[in-house]
């Protein structure tokens, strides 16, 4: 199924149902050995031109479709992942250095979300609202409300999830009758071209889905102001988000950006639930997740008891290679492992307790916990997307939140105790998308809705959310005559 993407080790792209290749490309070496994956092109600027061209055109007809004929080739796509994890999953392991077993759950966990999503789309419903209860109205006028497709739809999606995050744009914005150009993240789009290869096997048709790559730094501005771009759907760092807000203009658009999820542990916490969860929280997929434990806010005399099951926890992570389903593996690159360097440099140099890890080699960096971080050091306010947890002793639960809610992100957290009433005062105080009661934090179920406030990110994803966000509600009013 895979033959025609790519030639020797050159990837293409898909256009208007054909893959394409481009003059220039971009080497794809593996985080984990640094052997040469493949080359992705590295599309112009008039390339890119062309294909929002083809994707306003194509989409006219695929939203004539019927919505029952776009779940059954959504439902197709879903199988056809599920037919190939196992490959999937191995090119993902090389692309981008996540263990085997996360790998293989984020493919069947995406089989699914589109599933659901083929679903979901056919019970897109509208509804029709009578003018006389409004002052000064008769029966004589009534708004036939629909809801119809943007148009045009850029998704735009970060390494970490190259299949779910970039499939949680597009199966939402396809069941509601929009075409998708889709720009991957540069590290990872061999395994999102896969991706698209399946939507197009599925059946989804020619320019409906279009793939764009390169580099966003080239090609990014150029795409996200392009007048025919109707829709911005972005996942990634805070950093390039801010900047996409600013230059866009008036696109709607969603954004799931950077986090510093806290765990707060209260004194009558269950310990060894807890400890177990915030360890995998924070390392799984070595912290590369945005819903990472990303800081602990420990009651001061819970605090060691604590501090001695998370070092327990931490000792069973195991380090290596993703094939071999290692928690710990390298990072995406050097230059991410650097700046987790600094992380911890910083707050070693400014007094915090180094309880384990603080070992590297090249981009692998070893889990590494700090006890007695203060508002003083990056680790408590930074997002390290990598291995590394701080430690915030608090007295209290107001100094808990203070300090959660200090934060310039807010897009999870969790809080851990056997008292309700705590935990929804807590809850309600949280200044965040999502708190989770005695659970790490996460985003899924998938339907469930992920949204951030802050610098975390605009607008509500999941299922039924994305399908709203990505439709626009149209009125056609009827005036009866008398
Ligand atoms: P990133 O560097 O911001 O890149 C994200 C995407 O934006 C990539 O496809 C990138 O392309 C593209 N891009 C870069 N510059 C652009 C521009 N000027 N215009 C348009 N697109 C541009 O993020 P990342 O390193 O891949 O992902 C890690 C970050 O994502 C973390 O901060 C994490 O918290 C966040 N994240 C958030 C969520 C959430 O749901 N809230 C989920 C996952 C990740 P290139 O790869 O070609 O540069
Ligand atoms: O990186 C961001 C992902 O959306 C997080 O998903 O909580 O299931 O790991 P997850």
């Amino acid at each position: 199924m895979f033959d025609n993407i790519f030639q020797g080790k050159i990837y293409k792209n898909l256009f208007n149902g054909e893959w394409v290749t481009s003059r220039n490309t971009i080497d794809i070496f593996s985080p984990v050995n640094n052997d040469l994956v493949g080359k992705i092109p590295s599309m112009s600027l008039s390339e890119v031109n062309v294909v929002i061209a083809n994707s306003k055109i194509s989409q006219k007809k695929w939203a004539d479709m019927p919505v029952s004929s776009r779940a059954s080739i959504l439902h197709k796509c879903a199988s056809l992942l599920d037919e190939n994890i196992d490959f999937l999953s191995s090119i993902m392991q090389k692309e981008i250095a996540k263990d085997r077993h996360s790998c293989n759950a984020e493919i069947k966990r995406t089989a699914d979300f589109i599933r659901f999503t083929a679903d979901a789309g056919k019970q897109l419903e509208g509804e029709t609202l009578g003018a006389d209860n409004f002052p000064g109205f008769k029966k004589n006028k009534i708004s036939f409300v629909t809801k119809v497709p943007v148009g045009v739809v850029l998704a735009i999606s970060p390494f970490n999830y190259p299949i779910n995050l970039s499939a949680s744009k597009i199966a939402p914005a396809l069941i509601s009758g929009n075409s998708v150009v889709f720009k991957p993240s540069t590290q990872g789009a061999i395994s999102a071209l896969h991706l698209a290869c399946i939507f197009h096997e599925a059946g989804v048709p020619p320019g409906v889905l279009n793939t764009i790559t390169g580099k966003g730094s080239d090609i990014g501005d150029y795409l996200v102001t392009h007048k025919d771009i109707n829709f911005i759907n972005f996942t990634g760092s805070t950093k390039v988000g801010k900047h996409i807000a600013v230059i866009a203009g008036m696109v709607p658009m969603l954004m799931e950006l950077g986090g510093k999820d806290a765990a707060i542990i209260l004194s009558d916490a269950d310990i060894d639930i807890a400890a177990c969860d915030i360890v995998s929280g924070a390392f799984s997929y070595s912290g590369q997740r945005c819903t990472a434990v990303k800081r602990v806010l420990v009651i001061d005399d819970i605090a060691d008891r604590l501090i001695e099951k998370l070092i327990k926890n931490i000792r069973l992570l195991k380090v290596g290679l993703p094939q071999d389903d290692c928690q710990i593996t390298p990072l995406i690159d050097n230059k991410a492992a650097d700046y987790v360097q600094e992380l911890i440099d910083d707050a070693i140099n400014l007094g915090a307790t180094l309880l384990c890890g603080n070992k590297r080699c090249n981009n692998l960096i070893y889990p590494t916990l700090f006890d007695n971080v203060t508002a003083k050091m990056r680790i408590a306010w930074e997002e390290p997307f990598g291995p590394v947890l701080p430690i915030i002793r608090v007295k209290d639960i107001d100094e808990a939140i203070n300090i959660a809610n200090s934060s310039q992100y807010g897009l999870q957290s969790c809080v851990y105790t056997k008292n309700i009433d705590n935990a929804f005062n807590i809850a309600s105080r949280l200044d965040v998308g999502t708190v989770q009661i005695n659970n790490k934090p996460e985003r899924g179920p998938d339907h469930f809705p992920f949204s951030g406030t802050k610098s975390s990110g605009m607008g509500t994803q999941g299922i039924k959310y994305s399908i709203d966000a990505m439709t626009r509600l149209k009125s056609t009013v009827l005036n009866i005559n008398p």
